[in-house]
């Protein structure tokens, strides 16, 4: 009995154990099938997860748009890492603030996010591998909070998108309880699955900014080859024009040669009078030397020998006079290439005032003027191309006949009984051109005046522009002045003009000696 009631209490107390043992595995076997199920399902969710991001990778492709992409991540994070609601929120109006631009897994018409509260997010969280992990274990500081207000998400992860440096996004995606095994702890693994989705979009947005770079680039090289083009065209144009202008050139100065010649046949003329007078005055002294020697007069015979002898210096003087004017208008017609050598200015001017004179008359009988000149006794000569600046003077000599002539024809048409009172004025009208010349601290001026009409001040900027002219077709080139202007520059001096509407012009050539 004994030996019995004791085995029944060994087996009493074994039962227990052995009841108490199969209470803990079982309560072991619970933990281990709850153990079990987690895992399960966090590996299902990271399943999901890998085939979600596999997903996205086929569709974000290079040049999808940003905007795109965030929607798409949106709709993909909630549903796939087994979250609640996912807002992507976008650069606000600051710096470093964001405001939700897409969400998802909110319920219509109960939490209108759309209202835009800007939320301020630290610059240090806004950089590659930063985030925010914010579960049941986590400290809720003032960022967190204010998220999960703004948003109504209790439990979160948050990633920032970097593209160039700067934060284009943030992307948030949370549940609202966190409650394993459904709804396991936010943990570093979920962080991982956001970070290769943020890295993904940030890799198209470079491929994409690279394949924009490599557009432009190649637009870029379109329009060089576009731009060498035009310069080609540019250039060739430029060189046609260039040829074009040195016709015109040209026939401006086979224009002022027309002026000039009818001048120097009119100055040819005076030498060659001289030439054949003196050549027929001493022929007739020749016979008469004849007649001398034939008396044997020696005395008279020398006389009249030295008066052949003084006839011949003077005929020699004038047909090197006439030979210098002919060598003139050679070289005016030559394309200058002329040397500088010492001028004598007063000379030169007189010169040419006298070809321009006789020129106008030679061509228009009925033009006159009054001339008058002042030259400057201490001019000396100047180192200058003489037949350039000749021309120059020449230039704005005839500039200055055309201006007084022009007077002159308008105020003095019609007679005397029917004539307006400006008519009347026009009477006694005497159209004069001065030409001066003089020293003045250290340069030569030569200033070329006249009583015409004057030159309008709309327009006196514009008379040195090539072609610029205010004369009838076949009267004027436009060139006269442009070329002046450059033939004085090249000298290293200045052409100016002072004018007075009504009551002349004058143009001054200031020469450094
Ligand atoms: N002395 C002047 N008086 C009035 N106008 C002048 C005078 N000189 C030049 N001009 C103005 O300047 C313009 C340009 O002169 P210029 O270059 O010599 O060309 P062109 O004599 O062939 O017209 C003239 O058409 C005229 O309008
Ligand atoms: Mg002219």
């Amino acid at each position: 009995m004994d030996e019995n009631s004791h085995s029944e209490e060994e087996l009493k107390k074994e039962i227990a154990y052995y009841k108490k043992q199969l209470d803990q595995l079982s309560g072991q076997s619970v933990r281990h099938d709850f153990a079990q199920t987690t895992l399960r399902h966090s590996l299902r969710q990271k399943n999901d997860a890998f085939a979600a991001i596999n997903i996205l990778q086929k569709k974000y492709v290079v040049g999808t748009p940003l905007h795109n992409m965030f929607e798409e991540t949106a709709k993909a994070l909630t549903t796939s890492l087994n979250m609640n609601r996912t807002v992507v929120l976008v650069p606000a109006s600051s710096q470093n603030s964001f405001k939700p631009g897409h969400w998802y897994g909110y319920p219509a018409g109960q939490f209108n996010i759309a209202d835009p509260k800007e939320i301020e997010l630290p610059p240090a969280l806004l950089r590659n591998g930063q985030f925010l992990l914010i579960n049941k274990k986590a400290e809720i500081d003032e960022i967190a909070r204010q998220i999960q207000d703004v948003l109504a998400i209790s439990f979160f992860i948050g990633v920032p998108v970097i593209h160039d440096d700067a934060a284009v996004g943030f992307i948030i995606t949370g549940r609202l309880v966190e409650r394993p095994p459904f709804s396991p702890v936010l943990d570093k693994g979920d962080i991982d699955s956001l970070t290769t989705i943020t890295s993904l979009i940030s890799t198209v947005l470079q491929n994409t900014s690279s394949v924009e770079l490599q557009l432009a680039k190649k637009e870029i090289e379109k329009e060089n080859i576009i731009i060498t083009e035009q310069r080609d065209q540019l250039e060739k144009t430029l060189k046609d024009l260039k040829a074009a202008q040195a016709q015109l050139i040209q026939s401006e100065k086979m224009a002022s040669l027309g002026e000039l010649t009818a001048g120097i046949a009119h100055e040819i003329q005076n030498p060659l009078n001289f030439v054949n007078n003196f050549s027929d005055v001493n022929a007739e002294l020749i016979d008469e030397a004849k007649l001398e020697m034939e008396k044997g007069n020696i005395v008279e015979l020398k006389a009249i020998l030295n008066d052949i002898k003084d006839n011949e210096q003077k005929i020699n003087h004038h047909g090197k006079r006439a030979d210098a004017i002919v060598k003139n208008m050679l070289q005016h017609s030559r394309t200058s290439s002329g040397q500088k050598e010492p001028t004598d200015i007063n000379a030169l001017a007189d010169e040419y005032l006298r070809l321009a004179y006789h020129g106008l008359r030679a061509k228009d009988k009925s033009f006159n003027a009054t001339t008058k000149t002042d030259f400057g006794e201490n001019i000396g000569t100047v180192n200058l191309i003489p037949q350039d600046i000749g021309r120059v003077i020449l230039n704005l000599i005839n500039n200055a006949f055309y201006a007084v002539d022009e007077k002159k024809k308008h105020t003095s048409t019609g007679s005397v009984q029917n004539a307006r009172p400006d008519d009347l004025v026009g009477r006694g009208y005497e159209p004069i051109v001065s030409l001066c010349t003089k020293k003045n601290n250290g340069k030569v001026e030569i200033s070329v005046k006249d009583n015409g009409n004057g030159i309008p001040q709309k327009i006196v900027d514009k008379i040195f522009q090539p072609f610029f002219t205010t004369k009838p077709t076949g009267q004027g080139t436009g060139l006269g002045l442009s070329l002046s202007y450059d033939i004085v520059k090249a000298h290293g001096g200045e052409l100016k003009v002072e004018t007075k509407e009504g009551e002349g012009t004058e143009f001054i050539i200031k020469l450094s000696v």
